[in-house]
């Protein structure tokens, strides 16, 4: 699946914007995502910690959850994006989000991830790289 350049830009605002959102008090590591669902439309999530700090939602399914409650069907792809010291290393998805990310999305979708402290472009990898043989619905059917 091809993301033009114009679509990257969108979603990387929307990230940007929702991640002056991040409610992140504990970690201070702070975390959004942007994602495009196959309507076109792009819906931005956070990271929200808790007191009870196991009930904590990372960005990414913040912004799933986002767009399927929506009405959202499909996710096209994703754009997660931290502010961190570029020592750190690379940021990726958790386990439990590369879960939810299998439930809406083709194992082809692109995930891109980005610190907006490093020099580097954003990395793109599909979504089969972070979880290859996912459980997805296919398998209940
Ligand atoms: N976090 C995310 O939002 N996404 C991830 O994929 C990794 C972790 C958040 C959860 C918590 O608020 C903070 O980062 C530190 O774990």
């Amino acid at each position: 699946m091809k993301i033009s350049k114009t679509i990257l830009n969108k979603l990387l605002k929307k990230a940007k914007e929702s991640l002056k959102n991040s409610y992140s008090p504990y970690s201070q590591y702070r975390v959004a995502a942007a994602a495009l669902a196959k309507s076109g439309k792009i819906y931005g999530g956070t990271n929200i910690e808790n007191a009870s700090y196991g009930l904590t939602m990372c960005a990414e399914r913040c912004a799933i959850f986002k767009a399927i409650s929506e009405g959202e069907k499909e996710i096209l792809a994703l754009y997660i994006i931290v502010s961190q010291d570029p020592k750190l290393p690379e940021a990726t998805p958790c386990g439990a989000c590369r879960q939810v990310i299998a439930e809406f999305a083709r194992p082809d979708a692109p995930i891109y991830t980005l610190n907006l402290q490093d020099k580097k472009p954003p990395v793109m990898r599909m979504l089969k790289e972070y979880l290859p043989n996912a459980f997805t619905p296919k398998n209940l059917e």
